[in-house]
């Protein structure tokens, strides 16, 4: 089966309790269950790691080589501020999803720009938790083109 990645960065930990009227009410931990399940349904293995370290949200980047075939990625404010982020997206050369729960467009100025934006596929943001499930559904279809071209 093949495998995703799903990367949460910094604060996301606080899901749940963290400015719910912006996040939603549910925990990292309701939506990570959520979206193995659904990973599961469309024929992926997701696995799930949260860190509020750059560079262990690096590493995690370089270790999915060889390992996962996509990643869907909420950086959370490094989205706003890591090159070193982007570079490690652009580096590894793994289709990845960029996600955020809320509109970040929608709000502050400094959210609107996303370093990542230029090294994912796309990015899906608005949405909630509901974010992630288009993001896997999206990575399916992307992952099921590249296996049919091989
Ligand atoms: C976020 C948006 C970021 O601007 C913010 O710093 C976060 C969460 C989101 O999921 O909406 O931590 O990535």
């Amino acid at each position: 089966m093949r495998s995703i990645l799903i990367l949460n960065g910094p604060n996301l930990n606080l899901l749940g309790t963290r400015q719910p009227e912006v996040y939603g009410r549910e925990t990292l931990e309701m939506v990570e269950s959520a979206c193995v399940a659904h990973a599961k349904n469309v024929g992926l293995k997701a696995e799930c790691l949260q860190s509020n370290h750059e560079g262990v949200l690096l590493d995690a980047i370089h270790g999915a080589r060889g390992m996962h075939g996509g990643i869907i990625l909420n950086a959370g404010a490094y989205t706003h501020t890591s090159v070193a982020l982007m570079d490690a997206v652009f580096s590894v050369e793994i289709p990845t999803v960029e996600v955020h729960l809320s509109n970040i467009h929608a709000r502050e100025e400094f959210r609107h720009r996303s370093f990542l934006a230029r090294a994912a596929i796309g990015q899906i943001c608005g949405f909630g938790s509901q974010g992630y499930l288009l993001a896997i559904d999206a990575l399916a279809q992307k992952l099921s083109l590249q296996d049919g071209a091989n």
